[in-house]
């Protein structure tokens, strides 16, 4: 069985044979025999626009691997700086390789002081902690303006470990501006995941003890986080990357697009709506609102998944160790019973609705004690070492600027009326 396919233009009666290759038809060979003649695909639900060999995921088996392992095996044996090095360098360090990453991480992890005293002051006392994120990324650019040699790999790697560092100084004092609290520098006898829960929770110069249960979730929730192929916010990295922006603004552009509600906004959501629908009886009118298409169940479904997101599920099991040490979550009975009677609703069965990563997140961060306008920044902290590895991959490629076509729906040519005629 020969591995392509045969298309015919039935108003010429031309065809062309398009070879398969790794599960993708090549568009240019499509647009010799049709040009003008573009893929009606506004989302991109059918469309490759990468090739990458960071992770793969599988959504009918429901399996994610970074660099072919599987997450279950990274989220039980490595720490988050391992992953990261893993997504950036396409092996699992060694033990020399990770504690030279991470001097390298310590050693970039502080932000200008012109942040604090300045860029962070300038936000509205309610400014919520993602738009704070997205400017203070963006801001980074003009303090490192070397980093616009983006097509040199050595200025790329520095970039990136300058972001990967900075992002829980800057995530972490955004929450202590946002709240009136004094900032709290890195401390270089921190590794990252204990350092940014000092920077964030540290009572002035009093000693903070981190509890190694928390730390630990925290940690695997970075894993979780750290990459998922060609999502929404890593597309958005890549089309503003592809314009050759310098890293800083293709890492904001990426944040911007995680902040909404459908991306990674939703571990947000989804507290807001278990605290909006209040009590079990609620629930079902709440879920006959979602099925006549009034709300939409936050943290349930996904575009590639249609099984159990496999985050999904160490989410939960992680929730319940970090309960075990901080008391349960008044909103996990809702969940788990929003959960059930989803998952027996043909609705949700139908349509292969399941939870995703964002279902059980939220509820394990406020547990945590961090405030809901939080989750998607730490959200963010993990993604960043993901879209860098998209982002390097991508420029160390033949890659051209990303530009795509448009079906046209507009007027047909017309003559401007003078102001008064019209
Ligand atoms: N609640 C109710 N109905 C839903 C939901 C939902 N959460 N998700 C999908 N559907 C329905 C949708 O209305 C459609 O029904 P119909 O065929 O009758 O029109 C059907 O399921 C197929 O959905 P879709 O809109 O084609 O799905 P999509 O691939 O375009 O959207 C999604 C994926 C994640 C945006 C969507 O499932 C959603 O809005 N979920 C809630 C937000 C959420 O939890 N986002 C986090 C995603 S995981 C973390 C991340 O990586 O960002």
């Amino acid at each position: 069985m020969s591995e392509s396919i045969s298309i015919t233009d039935n108003r010429t009666g031309e065809s062309i044979e398009i070879p398969i290759h790794r599960n993708g038809v090549d568009s240019a060979e499509w647009s010799k025999l049709l040009p003008g003649i573009w893929f009606d695909d506004a989302s991109f639900g059918n469309t490759s626009g990468a090739h990458s060999a960071v992770t793969e995921l599988d959504g009918s088996a429901g399996f994610l691997r970074y660099r072919g392992y599987p997450i279950e095996q990274l989220g039980k044996e490595c720490s988050f700086l391992e992953v990261a090095y893993l997504l950036l360098n396409g092996e699992l360090p060694t033990r020399e390789q990770l504690a030279s990453w991470e001097d390298e991480i310590r050693e970039e992890s502080t932000i200008h002081e012109n942040f604090h005293k300045r860029i962070l002051e300038g936000f509205r006392d309610d400014a919520h902690a993602m738009g704070v994120l997205v400017s203070t990324v963006a801001a980074l650019s003009t303090f490192f303006p070397e980093s616009k040699d983006v097509e040199d790999p050595s200025v790329r790697r520095k970039q990136i470990v300058r972001l990967i560092a900075k992002m829980p100084t800057l995530a972490a004092s955004a929450y202590r501006r946002s709240v009136g609290t004094p900032y709290v520098l890195p401390d270089p006898d921190l590794d990252y995941t204990d350092n940014f829960l000092s920077m964030m929770f540290r009572p002035g110069d009093s000693e903070y003890e981190v509890d190694p249960v928390l730390r630990r979730a925290l940690d695997l929730l970075f894993v979780l986080h750290a990459d998922h192929s060609q999502n929404c916010s890593t597309t958005a990295g890549r089309v503003v990357g592809s314009s050759l922006a310098d890293p800083y603004l293709t890492v904001s552009a990426a944040c911007s697009a995680l902040s909404g509600p459908l991306h990674g906004g939703a571990n947000e959501s989804v507290i807001r709506m278990l605290e909006e629908i209040g009590s079990y009886d609620q629930i079902d009118s709440f879920i006959n609102a979602v099925k006549a298409g009034e709300r939409r169940l936050m943290g349930f479904g996904h575009r590639v998944y249609k099984n159990y997101d496999p985050r999904a599920r160490i989410v939960k099991d992680t929730a319940h160790e970090v309960f075990d040490v901080v008391g349960k979550n008044p909103l996990l009975d809702m969940a788990l019973k929003l959960e059930e009677v989803a998952l027996a609703d043909d609705y949700f069965v139908s349509r292969k609705l399941y939870p995703n990563v964002d279902f059980y997140s939220g509820l394990t961060y406020q547990a945590m004690g961090f405030p809901v306008e939080m989750f998607t920044v730490l959200f963010a902290i993990g993604r960043t070492p993901g879209w860098l590895a998209h982002w390097d991959e991508m420029l160390s490629q033949d890659s051209r600027i990303a530009r795509p076509r448009q079906i046209y729906i507009g007027s047909p040519e017309r003559d401007v009326q003078p102001i008064d005629k019209r």
